[in-house]
């Protein structure tokens, strides 16, 4: 079964097909002129408006994932936000760390929503993964992406960044998302 992966993030398609590795699925992106606008007011909506550009322009089945990090003591930021939070990855990570500089309470959790399209653009299944875990006061590591170098997961203690790509990928919000996704994909009818 093939399978478009709405993003852009190579990140997010390496992961996935890891943790894929031993089904029958082959994952691949969108056509360059996959540019959604990612207007939507929830990680859902914005997982829904990703999935229909991939498949209006394929035509084929389709997966995406709008995924985020929400800090408690920021109120769930930057959660939608994650990826516009500032310029580059590292101003986001030192933003994070400003912000959170004189705050107690530092937990916080990776979201992650899948939306799997058909063919013809109907909604198959919907996922909601979660890791939950609490954010360092200096950045440790460099594997993974994104904030993983400051997120260290509940029960670890190692941040992501420290852990291998198979650490991050037992516990991650989006193998939760995947599992359930991969499930769903078992019962269909290929
Ligand atoms: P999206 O591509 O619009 O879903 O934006 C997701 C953003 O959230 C990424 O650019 C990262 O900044 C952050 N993010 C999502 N998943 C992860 C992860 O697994 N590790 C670290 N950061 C992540």
């Amino acid at each position: 079964m093939e399978i478009v992966l709405a993003t852009n993030n190579e990140h997010k398609l390496k992961e996935v097909e890891e943790i894929c590795k031993n089904l029958d699925v082959k994952f691949i992106l969108p056509p360059k002129e996959f540019n959604p606008e990612e207007n939507g007011i929830s990680f859902e909506e914005n997982s829904y408006i990703k999935a229909k550009a991939a498949n209006i322009l394929t035509h084929k089945y389709t997966l995406a994932d709008d995924s985020g990090l929400c800090v408690k003591a920021l109120n769930g930021a930057p959660g939608l936000y994650s990826n516009r939070f500032a310029g580059t990855q590292q101003e986001k990570i030192d933003k994070i760390l400003k912000l959170l500089e004189d705050k107690d309470d530092r937990s916080a959790k990776f979201v992650c929503v899948m939306t799997l399209l058909d063919k013809e653009g109907n909604v198959k299944f919907v996922a909601k993964g979660e890791c939950k875990g609490s954010i360092v006061k200096t950045q440790k590591g460099v594997n993974g992406f994104g904030y993983d170098p400051v997120f260290l997961p509940e029960g670890k203690t190692l941040t992501m960044a420290e852990l291998s790509e198979d650490e991050k990928n037992e516990i991650s919000h989006r193998r939760n998302a995947l599992n359930q996704v991969i499930d769903f994909l078992k019962t269909l009818d290929k």
